[in-house]
């Protein structure tokens, strides 16, 4: 199991929609998926039509804190990837383990038993270089950078970059960045063009061939508990999505 993060401290950048629609396209092109929401908003659990969870289903706090197994947290749907689901419950989890012994080990630790089940476990990040993102890094092969291109992002991904490092020197060495999608361009707005340049010159190569334009199919799946894959699978959004996916499977599976 390839465990990859989407990570950006700036909220509405993609992180979510990305996770969401490489998701279903790794899963179209034959790969067994697991979704792990660690946003205390649980945007991708509601994503996948997951709008209320009962008090009694067990959700990824309940792994980091120690009261259910990650096997027993996992919701299997058909024709969809499966999903550890993340709700508001993750902020109680977060406080409750800030003095916590090994505490950035905890995800890593709680997922080790899926691993055979899976080619792939995405996992969701909250808009924060928070405890639970250092998690998520920790347990991590891989990670994303979602960087939406109406935002300069540079200073941001400076601060990320920190915080990558900081979990490799003392987790996680082996970390390693899978790419970097551009969400949102708009080819109209001259200012689209120049933070991809930007975005070119810092990340060369890391860039995928193919960037996210804004589509309205995109915005609207997820109120149908869809990916754009599956609720308008001949959009330009599913188009781009399946081309990034490619290139995903082709950096990691060769
Ligand atoms: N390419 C796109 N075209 C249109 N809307 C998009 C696109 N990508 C994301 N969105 C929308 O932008 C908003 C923010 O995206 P989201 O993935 O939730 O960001 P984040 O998880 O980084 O906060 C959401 O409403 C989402 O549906
Ligand atoms: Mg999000």
């Amino acid at each position: 199991m390839k465990v990859i993060s989407f990570v950006n401290q700036k909220g509405g950048v993609g992180k979510t929609t990305s996770c969401l629609n490489i998701g279903a396209a790794l899963q179209e092109a034959g790969r067994r998926v697991l979704f792990i929401d660690m946003d205390a908003q649980g945007s991708l659990t509601k994503s996948t039509g997951l709008t209320a969870i009962p008090d009694n289903t067990p959700t990824v706090s309940d792994i980091l804190t120690g009261k259910a197994d990650a096997q027993n947290a996992v919701i299997h749907r058909e024709g969809m990837p499966d999903i550890i689901p993340g709700d508001i419950r993750l902020s109680g989890a977060e406080v409750e383990l800030i003095g916590a012994a090994g505490r950035d080990f905890i995800l890593k630790e709680a997922i080790e038993p899926l691993s055979d089940a899976y080619d792939y476990a995405l996992i969701d990040c909250s808009p924060s270089l928070s405890v639970l993102t250092l998690m998520a890094l920790t347990a991590s092969d891989r990670y994303i950078i979602p960087v939406a291109a109406q935002y300069m992002p540079l200073d941001g991904i400076v601060q990320l970059m920190h915080t990558v490092d900081l979990v490799k020197r003392r987790m996680n060495p082996g970390l390693d960045l899978t790419g970097v999608v551009v969400t949102l361009y708009d080819a109209r707005r001259s200012l689209d063009k120049t933070i991809l340049d930007a975005i070119k010159q810092q990340f060369g190569d890391k860039l995928f061939s193919d960037i996210v334009r804004y589509n309205s199919k995109i915005a609207e799946a997820p109120a149908y508990g869809k990916d754009v894959l599956q609720y308008a699978s001949a959009s330009s959004g599913a188009a781009a999505y399946r081309a990034i996916t490619a290139e995903i499977i082709r950096r990691e599976e060769k």
